[in-house]
Parts: C-alpha cells; sequence; structure tokens
C-alpha cells in the first residue's frame, strides 16, 4: 500500500497481483521500452540528463550524468549494476517496489542497458530478503517470455542478459565499490576512488552503479519526456520520489511525492503523529543524515533545502520520534549499528565507531564524565572526512546533530569527574 501525489511508481501497488507482468503492461508497462528502443541510445541517455533526475539511493548525483562518464565504446563490455542492498536504517523503499512492482525496474533496466551499451546487467539485492529474490526472479523470468528480455528484444537487434544475485547481509555491500567486490566474489570492502565504476568497475570495465528507485524512474521518464518529469518536484530536485514514513506515525508506510514535499504535509496524508504526541526529532534521509526536530517541519524536503538546513535528503527515510523518545538511546541504538557493520578496513571507522558506542553507552547509563561529550564529539572529527567510504562520515551524524539539538540531555548522562571517583552515595566511606 502506498498513499500518493504523485502516482508513478506507485500507479499499480494497490491492483490485484500487481507483481504481474499483466498487471504492469494493462498499466502502459514497457510503453517506455518500446519508445526508447525506436530513439538512439544517446538520445536517451541526454533526456534522463534534462529530466533532472537525481540518484534516489542516497547521494542524489545526477543519473544521466554518471551515464554520461562511461568512456567511449571500445569492444569489451560494459555492465549496468542496480543496487538493491538497501540497508540503511530507516530506509525501507526498494523492497516494497521490487515487491509492488517489479517490473518497474526490469523495464528501468533493459532501457539503460540500452541507452549505455551494456548487454549483461546485475541486480544485487540483499541475501536477507528471499521473498524479495524470489519475486525479481519471477519479474525477469516473465520478462524473458514475453520477449523484452534475450536476444533481438522487440526485433530491435538489442540483446540483454539480467543476472540477479543475492548478496549475504552485510551493509557495507551497499556501497557500491564493495557491491562490485562482493559481487566479483571478493570480501566486500569499498575500494579507493577515483577510478569510479564508470572508468573501471565490475571486472575492472566500465560500469554504471544505480540504485533501485533511480532505475525504476527511468520508463517513466521515457514515456512522459524530460518536462513532464520536470513539472514536478523542484527546479534542482525534479521528479517524484518515495518518502518512508516509520516510527511514532499514525499510518507508517510508503508515500510517494514529488520533492519538496514538507514533512508536515507527509504527516497530514499520514494520520499525523500518534495521538497525544508531538514530534520530538526526525531523520530526513535515514540514519546516517543528521537530525531535524519539530523546528524543521516545513522545511521542503529537496537536495537543496536539506542541505541548507544543516542536514542531507539522503534515503527519503523519514524516521519520526515523539517526545517519549530518548533522543541518546537512539543514537547509541544507530551508534550500535554500525559498529556491527563496520568492515574493519580503515582505522577511523572500525575503531572510532567502537569507542562512540562505549562513550555513548556510560552516557546512557548515567556514569559519563563531563568530558564523555567533548569526547564524543572530537572522536567525529577524527572520523568524519578521514573513513574511507560514506559509512564512517554517516555514523558521526547522528551524534554530532543530537548533542546539537539535544545537549541536555547528554549531560544529564553524565556527571563531573569527582561525581564519579566519589559517588555521593559512597560518600560516608571517605
Ligand atoms: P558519492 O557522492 O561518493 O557518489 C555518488 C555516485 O556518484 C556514485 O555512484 C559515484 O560513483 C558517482 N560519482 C561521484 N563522483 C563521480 C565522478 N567524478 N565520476 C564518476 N562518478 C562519480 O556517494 P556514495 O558513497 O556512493 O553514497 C553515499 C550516500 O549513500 C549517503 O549520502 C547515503 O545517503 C546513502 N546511503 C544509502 C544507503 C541505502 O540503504 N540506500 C545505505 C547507506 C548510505
Amino acid at each position: 500500500m502506498a498513499t500518493t501525489l504523485a502516482p508513478v511508481l506507485t500507479d499499480t501497488w494497490d491492483a490485484d497481483r500487481s507483481w504481474t507482468l499483466t498487471s504492469y503492461e494493462r498499466a502502459g508497462g514497457y510503453r517506455g521500452l518500446r519508445r526508447a528502443l525506436a530513439m538512439q541510445a544517446a538520445d536517451v541517455v541526454t533526456m534522463v540528463k534534462e529530466s533532472g533526475l537525481r540518484g534516489r539511493g542516497g547521494a542524489g548525483f545526477p543519473t544521466g550524468m554518471k551515464w554520461g562518464f562511461l568512456p567511449a565504446p571500445d569492444g569489451g563490455p560494459r555492465y549496468l549494476v542496480v543496487n538493491a542492498d538497501e540497508s540503511e536504517p530507516g530506509t525501507c523503499k526498494d523492497i516494497p517496489l521490487m515487491m509492488a512492482s517489479p517490473q518497474h525496474l526490469v523495464e528501468g533496466m533493459i532501457i539503460t542497458s540500452y541507452a549505455i551499451g551494456c548487454h549483461h546487467a546485475f541486480l544485487y539485492v540483499r541475501g536477507e530478503v528471499l521473498h524479495v529474490y524470489r519475486r525479481l526472479l519471477h519479474a525477469i523470468e516473465e520478462a524473458r517470455a514475453a520477449g523484452y528480455l534475450g536476444r533481438n528484444i522487440l526485433g530491435s537487434g538489442f540483446d540483454l542478459e539480467i543476472t540477479l544475485h543475492a548478496g549475504a547481509g552485510a551493509y557495507i555491500c551497499g556501497e557500491e565499490t564493495a557491491l562490485l567486490d562482493s559481487l566479483e566474489g571478493l570480501r566486500g570492502q569499498p575500494r579507493l576512488k577515483p577510478p569510479f565504476p564508470a572508468v573501471a568497475g565490475l571486472y575492472a570495465r566500465p560500469t554504471v552503479v544505480n540504485n533501485v528507485e533511480s532505475i525504476a524512474s527511468v520508463p517513466g521518464i521515457v514515456r512522459g519526456g524530460a518536462d513532464w518529469f520536470k513539472g514536478m518536484g523542484t527546479e534542482r530536485s525534479t521528479g517524484h520520489g518515495l518518502f518512508s514514513l516509520s516510527g511514532h506515525v499514525t499510518r507508517p508506510g510508503q508515500y510517494e511525492a514529488p520533492l519538496g514535499i514538507t514533512l508536515r504535509e507527509l504527516l497530514d496524508m499520514a494520520g499525523g503523529i500518534r495521538e497525544g504526541h508531538q514530534v520530538k526529532f526526525w531523520t530526513p534521509g535515514g540514519s546516517s543524515t543528521p537530525i531535524f526536530t519539530a523546528e524543521h517541519l516545513d522545511v521542503p524536503l529537496d537536495y537543496e533545502s536539506v542541505g541548507a538546513a544543516g542536514s542531507m535528503l539522503g534515503t527519503r527515510a523519514l524516521q519520526i520520534f515523539d517526545e517519549t523518545t530518548s533522543v541518546v538511546r537512539a543514537v547509541t541504538r544507530w551508534l550500535e549499528f554500525y559498529k556491527h557493520e563496520s568492515c574493519g578496513k580503515c582505522t577511523p571507522c572500525r575503531e572510532g565507531t567502537y569507542w562512540l558506542v562505549q562513550v555513548l553507552k556510560r552516557i546512557e547509563a548515567g556514569r559519563g564524565t563531563h568530558e564523555d561529550i567533548d569526547l564524543l564529539l572530537d572522536l567525529c572529527d577524527n572520523i568524519l572526512g578521514r573513513a574511507f567510504c560514506a559509512l564512517g562520515d554517516g555514523a558521526t551524524s547522528p551524534i554530532t546533530s543530537a548533542v546539537q539539538y539535544f545537549r541536555e540531555e547528554f549531560e544529564a548522562g553524565t556527571h563531573t569527574p569527582a561525581d564519579v571517583l566519589f559517588p555521593p552515595e559512597h560518600s560516608s566511606l571517605f
């Protein structure tokens, strides 16, 4: 189920057996592919560039521009790899999309492959979600049986195979280069960038790595045109997107809306915060984006406005917490996740997340010292910009922002060193 102000990706979610090819075709599915195959591949790339589509995996990098970074064809293979390893805490949009309407993604993969000259595309899905794997496998088989995959697709002369690959449940494998290592059969750890995958990616060949929602948005752009897509959203954050509301919300779930909508508007659609409570803090884009508070309810959820207000749009995973939640507890829980998922390749992230958890647990238990807040911030400072990939940077965001907005809650968990050395309850001993 999805509630929508921009019924594009979610248009068929409520239909009977929405995941089938029949349901998708009934709603106009695969018209985009027919249109794309009648165009020059370079014109499809231009159309996606002109639409302004920005990567929906979190970073918001312009999709068409990324495709345009591929070097000129040299006769060797080039690949499309779709990142379906969604694992960011609170992020839960790609899995519902793949369950409800997998053909959006399959059609998007075929169009994208045609546009970039790829004949073998890979779909990397996290291994824990066997039901999603099965649904994608079925969708790929249905597409192949209908002539949308395989040799000479729809008589165009274009050939494409899609390989579906299940990962093994590591958050780091959502980082695009770790994903590529994992796909190659290696331990999933990030590679040094540059070279970016566009230049040297899978098997060291030019590779486009895109998120599920980005690729699923492509058929709509080809069908509707760049201007149609640009007609939604804001000038620099165009189009529609899935906003995932979770936490203390009356009706949590997926809300498809133009970028630039506010949390206040989304909450109106979601029945508001649970009765009798108020928003205390929330994440605009998953736990690796700095938290916001009730003051930010009217910030337009587009890349520029969220950035200007001190956070990042990220994955549009809006985790909403009311006044009953301890911010210290929430941040500690997130950091335990990052510590567990740190791949260990670089010291700032491996050691830093470990020590952040130690200090946070001390504060949460009311046994911190006043120096601990500065120590937390210093640790964050030593991770931010010094870690090998975005995991380390992301781990610092909830801490620095939570201290900024709720410092008193951290202070409540601390004592002066003297208090710790000579706790009042032991004063009779001295
Ligand atoms: P990034 O900004 O380094 O790169 C974004 C994309 O643009 C990549 O595909 C990269 O290869 C490409 N790119 C950037 N500069 C390029 C250049 N000069 N030439 C060619 N290609 C270039 O961000 P990254 O590390 O890929 O992603 C970080 C984001 O991922 C975070 O902001 C977070 O929101 C999000 N994230 C999402 C998760 C999820 O479950 N969906 C999990 C964790 C993080």
